[in-house]
């Protein structure tokens, strides 16, 4: 397989949790120049960029994927981009769907746009299982219709299919990657991992929708960004690739996890309301994927191990997550779950 050459690489969200380790990891690649395009929303923050911010192949954008003029200057002399930048919380788009519209949607195809008249050689949009809806059995082909269920899902749904409209439509060569429930460090703590850990080292208790037994398949941080690399080198354009890990576990049997890998009190794990149109579980199959090269390299076990042990010398880093404004949307997601 030929290895494209990449000049310039454009990565948007690249200051958010798997955009940061992607910079990092094609900067370790040799890349010569990336810019990255990043809103810095609540979501993301130059300190996830700690370490490679100053680095001399890397150049820093603050800008707004659905702002045409701050995408034309970003994307000039790229010769592929990559697509992280999203609103990405499911709770969050339950509360404010047109976030969510204005960025996954809007902002993908004017980046599209962009991207069309810069003439990129590869345009890879970063999406997500979801929008399979749920798989009550067996596991979600790139080929099975997309059926989301929550705002979130449905905004990358509705990206996903202006991006393969322009491929159709204008040629321009577009990949697509199907990514699962991803974790490590640096995840914002509104996320179920993050925030179980988080919550059980300041004492508060783990708040599980419904019975928490609905399952995801979890994907360790590193390997998804191997996954994206992956596909910007060797996929095949117009096509998507299901990233998956078949590590499913049930939310509860997460929880207990984390409680027992910090030694902390069982009774902390609360069930509380579930979450409206709950997908109750996700699974792809990443036969595809494996047929470039690709394969998950850390466990489940290992991966949770690590994250934990990140997150217990990161107090720093996530109490700044924290916030007050994290406060504020705390109590509003969660004051009104009374146990079910
Ligand atoms: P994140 O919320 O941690 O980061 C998102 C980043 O995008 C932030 O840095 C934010 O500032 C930036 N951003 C938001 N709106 C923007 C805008 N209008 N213009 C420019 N930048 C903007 O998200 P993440 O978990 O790292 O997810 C990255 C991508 O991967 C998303 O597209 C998401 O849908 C997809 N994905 C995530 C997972 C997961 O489990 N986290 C799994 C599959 C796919
Ligand atoms: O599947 C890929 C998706 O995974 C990504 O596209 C999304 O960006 C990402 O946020 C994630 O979505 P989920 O909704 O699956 O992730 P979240 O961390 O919010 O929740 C994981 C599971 O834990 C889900 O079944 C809901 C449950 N949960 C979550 C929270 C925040 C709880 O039981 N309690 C909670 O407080």
């Amino acid at each position: 397989m030929r290895q494209p050459a990449f000049r310039r690489l454009l990565v948007t969200g690249g200051a958010g949790f798997i955009g940061s380790h992607f910079v990092r990891l094609v900067l370790d690649q040799g890349v010569p120049e990336v810019v990255v395009l990043d809103k810095l929303t609540y979501a993301g923050s130059l300190r996830n960029l700690e370490g490679v911010l100053e680095h001399p192949r890397l150049r820093f954008l603050q800008g707004d994927i659905a702002d045409p003029a701050a995408v034309a200057e970003a994307v000039a002399g790229c010769d592929a981009v990559v697509n992280f930048a999203a609103e990405t919380h499911v709770d969050r788009s339950l509360l404010e769907p047109a976030a969510f519209v204005r960025t996954n949607v809007w902002g993908t195809m004017v980046l599209l746009e962009q991207a069309l008249r810069a003439g990129v050689r590869r345009f890879l949009h970063v999406s997500t299982d979801e929008v399979y809806g749920e798989v009550l059995a067996g596991a979600a082909r790139e080929t099975d219709p997309l059926r989301p269920r929550n705002p979130y899902a449905a905004s990358k749904a509705a990206a996903e299919h202006f991006a393969f409209a322009y491929r159709e439509s204008y040629q321009l060569p577009v990949l697509v990657t199907r990514g699962c429930n991803t974790y490590g460090p640096y995840q914002h703590p509104e996320k179920f991992i993050p925030l179980a850990i988080t919550n059980l080292l300041s004492g508060q208790p783990v708040p599980i929708y419904g019975d928490g037994l609905q399952e995801r398949d979890w994907l360790y941080v590193e390997d998804h960004c191997r996954a994206v690399w992956t596909v910007l080198l060797y996929g095949n354009p117009g096509e998507a690739y299901n990233i998956g890990t078949g590590q499913h576990r049930p939310n509860l049997e997460v929880a207990r996890r984390l409680v027992a890998l910090l030694d902390a009190d069982p009774s902390l794990i609360v069930h509380v309301t579930d979450r409206p149109g709950h997908d109750r579980r996700y699974a792809v199959d990443w036969s595809k994927l494996a047929a470039l090269g690709w394969a998950p390299q850390v466990s489940f076990d290992e991966g949770l191990a690590r994250t934990v042990a990140w997150y217990r010398s990161r107090v720093d880093w996530w109490s700044a997550r924290r916030d007050e404004t994290f406060a504020e949307y705390y109590a509003r997601n969660y004051r009104n779950r009374a146990a079910p």
